[in-house]
């Protein structure tokens, strides 16, 4: 049950991978919008997180306060992310900094969960 869990938790990782990647490929770009790509990381990550919170392959318990922080935080960047994408089909895009404001969400939620025991 352990190796499932790791399994799990490394599926959480290549969700959080493919999210923050796909963001810095489009500010590298100077783009600056939210993507499909974006939304697809967002998907693995919140799916893979719902599942490592079930009791399995753990001894220990979690810091709930840290879990329900990061996933309101994961709301407002699919929140975020869609405006962003709707927006800017209608062409009507967001400010910038609303997508600075989503790189900082996604990095404040991996900082939440490594640092925050
Ligand atoms: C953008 C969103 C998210 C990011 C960037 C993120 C990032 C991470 C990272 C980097 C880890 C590894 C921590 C470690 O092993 O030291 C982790 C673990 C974990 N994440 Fe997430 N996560 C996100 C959303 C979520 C959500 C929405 C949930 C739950 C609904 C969740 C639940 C968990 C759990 C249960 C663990 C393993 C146990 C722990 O150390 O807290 N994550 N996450």
């Amino acid at each position: 049950m352990e190796i499932l869990r790791h399994v799990v938790l490394l599926v959480h990782l290549v969700g959080f991978a493919i999210l923050f990647g796909a963001w810095v490929v489009e500010a590298a770009a100077r783009r600056f919008q939210a993507t499909r790509l974006m939304d697809l990381g967002l998907l693995i990550a919140f799916l893979a997180g719902v599942v490592l919170c079930a009791p399995f392959g753990r001894d220990y318990d979690f810091n709930w306060a840290k879990i329900g922080i990061k996933l309101g935080i994961l709301v407002v960047i699919g929140a975020l992310a869609g405006i962003s994408r709707s927006r800017a089909k209608k062409n009507t895009p967001l400010p910038t900094w609303t997508f600075w404001l989503i790189g900082a969400l996604i990095l404040t939620n991996a900082a939440l969960a490594v640092i925050w025991r």
